[in-house]
């Protein structure tokens, strides 16, 4: 059965100085996940914000908060944010000690856990961690700013994770993260991706509602 196409709207590109209409704005032009990119200027160059940043958007929507977490050792944190009001909690694999262990924490917070692969990292090496995972997100940028192009050669990227995911028979999405747009969700989609983060194509867009509905019904 195809999954329908979910657009995460990341608010990296919202409004720092406002952010909670930032997320006010995203469920308004039809955004399905609030993505949240969390920094700490170690495992990227970038800091952004924390978890008192997800506790004070929290009651601005029901929306789901999908934290995507750019840190060094993150079994350290992921208890909070799941307790900050994060739904989704994802993270970079070879950024933590033991990313089984860390997976288990989200798990046990009733919360959804997944891992996220920079382009340069190795996916098979962390593929036995998909059993554990509710989805796997390919960065299509290198993790650390908005407003990238999107790597063509991660699409490679997706196609392989889903086959790997089909093969092992784990029904989960693959969340697709950078530099996605109207111009190319559809190879996107195409390579098996079926959540698509998109930050500046939304924000900076002279229609988000319109940018957001394109993205939706891509094919
Ligand atoms: C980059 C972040 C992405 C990025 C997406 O480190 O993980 O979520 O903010 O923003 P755009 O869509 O502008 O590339
Ligand atoms: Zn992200």
């Amino acid at each position: 059965m195809d999954r329908e196409i979910l657009i995460a709207p990341s608010i990296l590109s919202g409004d720092f100085a406002d952010m909670g209409n930032s997320v006010r704005d995203l469920e308004k032009w039809g955004g399905d996940i609030v993505h949240l990119d969390v920094m700490d200027g170690v495992y990227v160059k970038n800091i952004t914000f924390g978890m008192p940043m997800v506790a004070a958007l929290r009651k601005y929507t029901a929306l789901p908060f999908d934290a995507h977490l750019m840190i060094t050792e993150p079994e350290n944190y992921v208890e909070a944010f799941c307790d900050a009001g994060a739904d989704i909690v994802t993270f970079h694999p070879e950024a933590s000690k033991d990313p089984a262990h860390t997976l288990s924490l989200i798990k046990a917070k009733g919360k959804k856990c997944g891992v996220v692969f920079n382009p340069d990292v190795d996916i098979d090496r962390y593929a036995s961690l998909f059993s554990e995972c509710d989805m796997v997100v390919i960065m299509t940028v290198y993790a650390g700013r908005g407003g990238q192009k999107l790597i063509p050669e991660c699409l490679d990227r997706i196609r392989y994770v889903k086959t790997l995911l089909d093969k092992s028979g784990r029904d989960i999405p693959v969340e697709a993260d950078g530099g996605i747009g109207e111009s190319n969700a559809r190879d996107v989609v195409a390579a098996g991706a079926t959540i698509l983060v998109a930050g500046s194509s939304v924000y900076k867009s002279s229609d988000p509602t319109k940018t957001i509905g394109i993205l939706k019904e891509t094919k």
